[in-house]
């Protein structure tokens, strides 16, 4: 890509890819057939959709539509090979709904990734107090009850997204009463227990602190429209910031980026909702905002090396800690390639803005940390070669397609292996 074009024009957000991969695995809960919409043509949905047919499913994408119809035997398989777990953290968000329907799950333990180790510590204690056994086995983590799941009172140590998902998705269907406390709040958890409740799930707090759920003797399959991708929606908004371009984007929730764009505005943007969406504008180069990542609705890590790499080019020094994934801060060394001026202590990124960026070839080391270097490198001075591009296909589709019609200098190449 060659930087220096203002991204101008509109672009149309769709699902969020951290929700219909769990919208998926939700799915396996019922016997039947399950339609998402709105599903975004992303690399990771082609995996979990791989997962669900060796568990028994049949599964269709249509692309085009983002439609994904998901039909679930009464029979399932309960195994989750290390071959897709290892391509896709994700893939662990089939225990729970495993362990509730088949009384057993295998699941390959993920390991450690890009962005750091991340345990599951609070999903297996989660499981086990609902009456569950857990044990690892030669890179498997094994699940299995002789009963039925029992409800139980649960608290989360820290609100995880992930811990939430599996203990919610094993209690539905659980004898009795679970009480979660401290659960994640994210929209994404909201849109999963939405569409568990659609399914005949008893569950009541969403989107507060504490979860309540009535477990039920069966759920139904449903058609449910994904909430809207706020990850991808705030990457947009970056992007017209750092370019000091104007973008409407469609299909967007602003109130699910309140903290984003506050910052955004801080920095000198404007910021005006529209029908479905919102509008960003920047008319001058952009002042440096710190940052500290935090649960929902605090800021979201996905969104911190976008705004690493806004302040790269801003006016002033930024102060960045990132809370959430150790070794988010790995992409720095690629930002500095871009000639950025980052220094980081632990948790925190110390990063001086420079009038320009001086284009290079940079590595993607994972998704956002690829979505913030494209970002660099539109505003950087000539060529910037972003490679791992795979990273990028995980969570934004037609992203490429998609900065061209805004005015970006930007081709896909494909990388020779
Ligand atoms: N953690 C534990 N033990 C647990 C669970 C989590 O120590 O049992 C730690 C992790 O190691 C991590 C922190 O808690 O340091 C946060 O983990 P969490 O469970 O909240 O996150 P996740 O479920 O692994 C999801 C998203 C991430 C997003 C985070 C935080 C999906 C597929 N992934 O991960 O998305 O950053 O929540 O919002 O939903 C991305 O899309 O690029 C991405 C990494």
């Amino acid at each position: 890509m060659v930087g220096g074009c203002r991204l101008v024009g509109e672009v149309r957000v769709t699902g969020a890819k951290n929700s219909v991969l769990k919208l998926m695995a939700a799915a396996l809960l019922a016997e039947g057939t399950t339609t998402l919409l709105d599903v975004p043509d992303i690399l990771d949905v082609e995996i979990m959709a791989e997962l669900l047919r060796r568990l028994g499913c049949e599964v269709t994408h249509d692309q085009t539509g983002g439609v994904v119809a998901i039909t679930v035997p009464a029979v399932l398989d309960h195994r989750a090979d290390y071959d897709l777990v290892r391509r896709m953290r994700a893939s662990i968000c089939v225990l729970g709904p495993l362990l509730a329907r088949c009384g057993a799950a295998e699941v390959a333990l993920p390991g450690g990734d890009n962005i750091g180790s991340r345990g599951l510590d609070m999903h297996v204690e989660g499981l086990i107090k609902l009456g569950a056994h857990a044990v690892n086995e030669h890179g498997y983590l094994i699940a299995s009850t002789d009963k039925r799941l029992r409800g139980e009172s649960v608290y989360l140590d820290f609100p995880s997204v992930g811990a939430t998902e599996t203990i919610v998705m094993a209690a539905v269907t659980a004898e009795g009463i679970t009480v979660i406390d401290n659960v994640a709040r994210e929209p994404e958890i909201v849109d999963i227990c939405t569409m568990l409740n659609e399914m005949g799930a008893q569950i009541s707090g969403v989107g507060s602190s504490t979860l309540t759920i009535e477990g039920v003797d069966a759920l139904h399959p449903v058609t449910h429209r994904t909430v809207p991708d706020r990850i991808v929606a705030g990457t947009w908004a970056v992007a017209a910031a750092i370019t000091q371009g104007d973008i409407t984007i469609h299909n967007a929730k602003p109130e699910h980026l309140q903290i984003a764009l506050e910052k955004l505005a801080t920095s000198g943007a404007v910021i005006t909702e529209v029908e479905d969406g919102f509008r960003v504008v920047m008319n001058e180069r952009p002042k440096s905002v710190d940052i500290v990542t935090l649960p929902y609705p605090g800021f979201p890590t996905d969104l911190q090396p976008q705004f690493i790499a806004l302040n790269a080019i801003a006016d002033g020094a930024a102060l960045v800690t990132e809370n959430l994934f150790e070794a988010r801060f790995r992409f720095v060394q690629e930002l500095a390639r871009l000639g950025a001026d980052v220094r980081t202590d632990g948790h925190h990124a110390l990063v001086r803005g420079r009038i320009e960026l001086s284009g290079a070839p940079v590595e993607a080391t994972d998704i956002r940390a690829g979505a913030g270097l494209v970002l660099a490198g539109l505003v950087a001075d000539g060529t910037t070669t972003v490679y791992g591009v795979s990273h990028i296909d995980r969570g934004y589709s037609g992203f490429v397609p998609d900065l061209v019609r805004l005015g970006a200098q930007i081709i896909r190449v494909d990388e020779p292996h």
